[in-house]
């Protein structure tokens, strides 16, 4: 049936293609088919957005080699699933709620928590249940630097938000750089040149701060401290905010209901290789397409596309892609991706580990950078199901966060009993290590790769911001539409327009 249809439509293409295309203006027709590798939250807002852009009659190829949602996925404990991957989603992701909204889903409101932060020793930092004594304490112990941190992302995002302004204008942007740069300047620009240590020494935060208060929050984020660039540790410290949320059911809901509202074909297969092929046509001109080989349950196939967009990773062992024949070559990327293991357990966390005196109150441990300890953070968690009890038996369930998978001497010591262990493994975000150069977005004429922006920061919305951006950027060079193309001064230029 695959196979079939493939030949089908790859039949049709051709023929529509003979029949438009001119020798130079071969573009200026409508494409016939989309190819979109990957049914994450990037590939399926991707085939959203292009649906939207091309209108109804091109057709939407998505592959997935395995589950819809990627990144975003549960696992079941005890009859009941939790987040395992990309978790919380912050109030200003208006594509997110956008999402939401349109495909009739609800929002789920995580329980709130009680934090404390562990240096491997003891507590630095341990919130009460009395918000004026929170308060107390942050004044005691931090100064200013809390309201200052406040205000200072609260500054980034203001200019971040200019993003869906400029989406909504079908502004779009033809690499990483020049996108953040169009948010924030030089400003934003130099964010990926220096950690976020360096950025919030140099805006005046201090040092006791940022390791107490910031590096915890990078770590439980993205697994790593803060040498991690400026925009991203930025990007983790606005969640710290409040008013944080996940998609009732689990988030990886918002992929399929994507795909189902884009009418797109999902194939289940892995893409092993995209080769540029040139057909000769009866006018005498040429057209030029991207083959796909891919494998599925009923063997090998190829297809052909006239656009395809890369929402995968394209990192050494992550991707089994391999780009035939492209001169100049295309290659993976010799960055690595951060190790997270999620280690989900049901049992009775170990005060006295912690030397947190019973009834110990703390539902979310944090961490400081020390070598000696294991684990990044340890935090209860509720079911994606509001109906579903948070405490099955009468035990919370916990999620450990930690580089390496947890031995059993290890889990041992964090909790006094426990009875069900899950363990997923993730290659989870990029590992960061500034000066960072962003891959490029176009890595062919008609090839796009979402998967850059992860350079900057990892996280849903920016995977469904480079999905649209990449909609938007491949229709107008497409048609040749270049004052929609990196435009300077576009928040001086819309102030005019409503
Ligand atoms: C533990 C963890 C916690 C996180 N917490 C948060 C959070 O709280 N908030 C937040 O916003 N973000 C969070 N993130 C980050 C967020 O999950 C990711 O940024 C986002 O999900 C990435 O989506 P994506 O679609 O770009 O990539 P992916 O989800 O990785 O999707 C890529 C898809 O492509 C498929 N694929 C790969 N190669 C091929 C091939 N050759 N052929 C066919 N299919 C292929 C893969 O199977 C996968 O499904 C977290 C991530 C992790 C791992
Ligand atoms: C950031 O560093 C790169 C080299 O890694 C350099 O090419 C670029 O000019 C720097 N940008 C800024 C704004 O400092
Ligand atoms: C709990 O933590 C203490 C202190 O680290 C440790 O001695 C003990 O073995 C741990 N396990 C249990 C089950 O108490």
């Amino acid at each position: 049936m695959q196979t079939w249809l493939g030949v089908l439509f790859a039949g049709s293409a051709f023929i529509v293609c003979v029949l438009h295309a001119g020798d130079t203006e071969e573009l200026r027709f409508p494409p016939s088919r989309i190819a979109v590798i990957g049914a994450g939250i990037g590939g399926s807002s991707a085939a959203y957005f292009l649906r939207h852009k091309y209108g109804k009659h091109i057709q939407i190829d998505v592959f997935e080699k395995g589950e819809v949602g990627g990144r975003l996925a549960t696992v079941d404990m005890e009859g009941a699933q939790y987040e395992a991957g990309g978790a919380v989603i912050h109030p200003l992701n208006l594509h997110m709620k956008t999402f939401v909204k349109e495909l009739g889903l609800h929002v789920r409101s995580p329980t709130s928590s009680i934090v404390g932060i562990y240096n491997g020793d003891d507590f630095v930092f341990q919130e009460s249940n009395w918000f004026l004594i929170n308060i107390i304490k942050m004044l005691w112990y931090y100064g200013l630097n809390f309201i200052r941190m406040y205000m200072w992302v609260e500054d980034m995002l203001d200019k971040f938000m200019r993003i869906y302004r400029y989406q909504t204008f079908e502004y779009s942007f033809s690499s990483t750089e020049s996108l953040l740069h169009a948010l924030g300047g030089n400003d934003f620009i130099t964010k990926l040149n220096m950690t976020i240590d360096e950025n919030m020494q140099k805006a005046g935060f201090s040092q006791k701060f940022i390791d107490e208060i910031v590096g915890p929050a990078m770590r439980v984020n993205y697994g790593q401290g803060v040498k991690i660039n400026g925009f991203v540790g930025s990007v983790s410290l606005a969640g710290t905010d409040s008013g944080l949320w996940a998609i009732e059911g689990g988030n990886k809901l918002v992929c399929s209901g994507l795909i189902y509202a884009s009418k797109a074909q999902l194939i289940k297969g892995i893409v092993t290789s995209v080769e540029e092929k040139i057909r000769p046509m009866k006018s005498g001109g040429t057209v030029k397409l991207y083959e796909l080989s891919y494998e599925t349950s009923a063997g090998s196939q190829l297809g052909l596309y006239d656009i395809v967009i890369i929402a995968t990773p394209l990192n050494r062992g992550l991707s089994e892609i391999t780009f035939l024949g492209f001169d100049p070559p295309i290659e993976t990327f010799s960055k690595h991706y951060q190790q997270t293991v999620a280690t989900f357990v049901h049992g009775r966390i170990n005060t006295s580990f912690f030397g947190c005196a019973k009834p110990c109150e703390l539902s979310e441990v944090l961490t400081t950078s020390n070598p000696k300890l294991f684990f990044s953070s340890i935090g209860a968690v509720a079911p994606v199901k509001e109906t579903e009890s948070p405490y099955p038996g009468g035990l919370k369930i916990w999620k450990v966060f930690s580089p390496q998978p947890l031995t059993k001497d290890q889990l041992n010591l964090l909790f006094e009993s426990h009875h069900a262990v899950k363990v997923k493994t993730w290659l989870a975000y990029p590992h960061y290590d500034p000066p960072e150069k962003m891959p490029p977005i176009i890595l062919h004429d008609r090839i796009y790769y979402l998967n850059s922006i992860e350079w900057a920061a990892s996280a849903m919305e920016m995977s469904a911001i480079s999905a649209k951006n990449i909609a938007l950027l491949s229709h107008h060079r497409w048609y040749g539409k270049n004052e929609q193309i990196d435009q300077e001064d576009l928040t001086e230029r819309l102030k005019s327009e409503l």
